[in-house]
């Protein structure tokens, strides 16, 4: 799926974020498994990363994160009427995490649910809250992207354990008069599937003795196909959504890759020919949040002073499905009230 804004304008008018408070290094990870700060460093670029505590669920990272949204857009929760959540860890399977939020924040007349496509599932939601926007039926919502991998991954795998981390962002979507989203670009290759995925839980596996003990109730990953394929799709996006656009590389000032490995950034980035010091990383810190990467990335990018109204910004999300994803957006500094 690609397409343009086709000057109906509309854009991100608050952003927040939060993060478990335990910070767990590669060191720490280091005795609990065979492996080591100087490969996980090496061969993913991430130090550290914050774990939820055991009592802490999805809707607890993700309440703060939009309070602090929609406090930045300067509205109430009454106000919104669309709540999208993109993750893969919800607090259950259901009621959604959207609807648990939106009675948390007060948001009664928030139409609410969750949206699942991997670590894209942010820049899928993305586009969804923007077409309900440009077509009329929302005028306010809220996308939070967020997951807590901890509670899915399998902690005896040293292959999957020292990737991911827990986080959550979420952002405020209003009508603005000038810039906003120009294009997205989305895909999924479903004969992809089995290279990341979690198998139980579901109508397929469902959770019994066998499935437990076979352990189906975590992240499977094929890193080496899963890295391939980050990295090819991570550049087709790009360029496509850009092309859409009628833009080139050269226009883009900050570039937000989904935050899954340094090695793989660096290699999309080489590719596209964006310079590094446009390009926005917090990997380091937070490992792999997938929902939450690029929400946090963008946190991160603001605190710094690199979004400033007019810059051209490019995300592209890309995981489970397999999915990918790109937005484009320029930067304005609030809605139209
Ligand atoms: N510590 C120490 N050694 C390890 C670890 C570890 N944590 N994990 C694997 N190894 C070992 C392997 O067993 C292997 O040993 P061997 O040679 O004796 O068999 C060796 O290190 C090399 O393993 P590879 O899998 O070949 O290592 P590679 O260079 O491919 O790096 C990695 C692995 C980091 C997982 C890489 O493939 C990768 O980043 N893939 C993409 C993963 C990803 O980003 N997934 C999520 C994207 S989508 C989403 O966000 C949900």
């Amino acid at each position: 799926m690609i397409g343009t804004a086709n000057g109906v304008r509309v854009s991100i008018t608050g952003l927040g974020c939060h993060v478990p408070e335990r910070v767990v290094t590669n060191d720490e990870l280091s005795t609990m498994m065979d492996t080591s700060d100087e490969w996980i460093r090496e061969r993913t670029g991430i130090r550290e990363r914050r774990i939820a505590a055991p009592e802490e669920a999805l809707s607890d990272l993700c309440l703060p994160a939009a309070r602090q949204a929609l406090e930045e857009a300067g509205i109430g929760a009454e106000q919104i009427d669309l709540i999208i959540v993109a993750t893969v860890t919800p607090d259950m399977a259901f009621p959604s995490t959207g609807a648990i939020l939106a009675d948390q924040l007060g948001a009664e007349n928030a139409a609410a649910y969750d949206l699942s496509a991997g670590c894209t599932g942010f820049m899928y939601a993305v586009a969804q809250g923007y077409g309900m926007l440009a077509g009329g039926l929302a005028q306010k919502a809220l996308v939070v992207g967020g997951d807590v991998l901890s509670k899915i991954l399998d902690w005896s795998d040293r292959g999957t354990a020292v990737l991911f981390g827990d986080g959550a962002g979420a952002i405020v979507l209003e009508r603005v008069a000038d810039g906003g989203f120009l294009g997205f670009e989305l895909g999924a290759d479903g004969s992809g599937g089995p290279q990341l995925y979690l198998p139980g839980g579901g109508s397929r596996s469902p959770a019994t003795e066998e499935s437990v003990a076979e352990r189906l109730h975590f992240v499977k990953m094929n890193g080496r196909e899963v890295f391939k394929f980050a990295t090819r799709v991570l550049v087709s996006s790009a360029e496509s959504v850009l092309a859409e656009c009628g833009l080139t590389i050269e226009d883009v000032d900050v570039y937000v890759p989904h935050q899954a490995n340094v090695r793989i950034i660096e290699h999309a980035r080489q590719r596209l020919g964006i310079p590094e010091e446009k390009t926005v990383i917090d990997v380091d810190r937070y490992g792999n949040t997938s929902s939450g990467s690029i929400p946090l990335a963008l946190a991160d990018a603001k605190a710094d002073g690199r979004l400033e109204k007019g810059k051209l910004v490019l995300m592209t999300g890309m995981g489970a499905g397999l999915t990918w994803g790109s937005g484009l957006i320029e930067w304005t500094d609030g809605g139209m009230g």
